[in-house]
């Protein structure tokens, strides 16, 4: 997909901006806080209907005003369409081609982008529940149907946790919502297996090509163990959730589940996020965003956007000429930077420039 235009009303620190587009290479440069990372993330929130920052949608809309109004032009095999996101004090409405879409999972996966962000660091840094995030969105993109799924697991787990706050427990009752329990977290746990299994295949390869070294994997880790036959993983976790039963009632919450999932990255058997150097792990979610697109061109035939922010600052030299070869000529890409110094004369060359002061926009050349 390719994306013709974006225009952002009352958007983070724009009142009106409207951005045509280059279908290959962006580059957008400006000082510090003048709003180029805002408009990578207008691009991310059409895409995923929320930001990548753990942030409230009201955060969004413009100080001073009370809604926002994001919306892209696309182009996908000659087909145009037009998504739009409004966002006020009551909540959100996506919107494509002019029909309200009420469903959040269909309008997911229409949109798609991959963006690399200085923020990512804390995917390797922090806790579980950044990667648990990050596989929940970019699955998310992929999948209409693992939105569902999630929605639904989450659901049954809410209830779950409410019922186990109460006085008088039925046991039985427990068991019956376990049941329906363990065949979600089999098929979330499924989806995520074959999504970690699939990005494997690409990264130990991607990395080796920026970076020289080869052996890196990610390893899943989660509560549910692995049988090739489904109903053998699902009545093995029900007996294990029922292990943990008088625990849970103890505690008044469920203890084990996807909501506890985690992933590592594993660096020739050394885990990198005890030993890796920054500029390894840098490159390290580099590879990782880099597997994402050749996973989503592979699974759903398209290619996603590719949003890259600030990234070119954080590489040496080699490693920033490698990921240069890297970007393919049909990936549209945008990238920022506060200096067009810090990005090969090759790339600027093929590039539409543009420059951003205070929330405006002056086209370059
Ligand atoms: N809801 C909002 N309303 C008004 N202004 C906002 C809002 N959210 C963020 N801003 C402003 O947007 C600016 C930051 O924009 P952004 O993060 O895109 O900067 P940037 O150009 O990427 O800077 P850097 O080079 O430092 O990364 C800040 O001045 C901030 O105060
Ligand atoms: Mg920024």
């Amino acid at each position: 997909m390719v994306i013709k235009k974006i225009k952002l009303k009352n958007y983070r620190n724009y009142d009106d901006l409207e951005i045509a587009l280059n279908e290959k290479l962006n580059i957008i440069i400006g000082k510090n806080a003048q709003g180029k990372t805002n408009i990578l993330e207008s691009i991310y929130v059409l895409s995923l209907t929320k930001s990548y920052l753990n942030i409230n949608d009201k955060n969004l809309i413009k100080l001073g005003n009370n809604y926002s109004i994001l919306e892209a032009e696309t182009i996908l095999n000659n087909i145009p369409k037009k998504f739009k996101i409004l966002i006020n004090d009551n909540g959100k409405k996506v919107i494509i081609n002019g029909r309200e879409i009420k469903k959040l999972s269909e309008y997911i996966s229409n949109l798609k982008v991959v963006i690399f962000s200085p923020e990512n660091i804390r995917m390797i840094r922090d806790g579980p529940s950044v990667r648990r995030k990050f596989l929940n969105m970019e699955l998310s993109q992929i999948s209409p149907l693992y939105v569902r799924l999630l929605m639904d697991y989450n659901n049954i787990i809410r209830q779950k946790n409410e019922y186990l706050k109460l006085d008088k427990i039925n046991i039985e009752y427990l068991k019956i919502l376990n049941k329906k329990i363990a065949e979600l977290s089999v098929n979330i746990y499924i989806y995520r297996k074959e999504f970690i299994d699939k990005l494997c295949n690409f990264i130990d390869n991607i990395y080796y090509k920026i970076m020289g070294i080869q052996g890196l994997r990610i390893k899943y880790i989660s509560n549910i163990d692995y049988f090739e036959d489904k109903s053998m993983m699902i009545a093995k976790y029900t007996e294990k959730l029922e292990k943990y039963l008088e625990k849970e009632i103890l505690y008044k919450v469920s203890l084990i589940g996807p909501q506890r999932d985690d992933f590592i990255f594993v660096l020739n058997d050394k885990n990198i996020s005890l030993y890796g150097s920054q500029g390894q792990l840098r490159s390290v979610i580099l590879s990782l965003k880099l597997s994402e697109i050749e996973l989503i061109k592979n699974e759903c035939n398209e290619d996603p956007i590719l949003l890259l922010d600030d990234i070119f600052s954080e590489l040496d030299i080699e490693k920033k000429n490698n990921l240069i070869n890297y970007i393919n000529d049909n990936t549209q890409t945008i990238i920022t930077t506060t200096d067009i110094n810090m990005i090969d004369e090759k790339l600027v060359k093929k590039a539409s420039i543009f420059e951003i002061n205070d929330g405006k926009l002056f086209p370059g050349k």
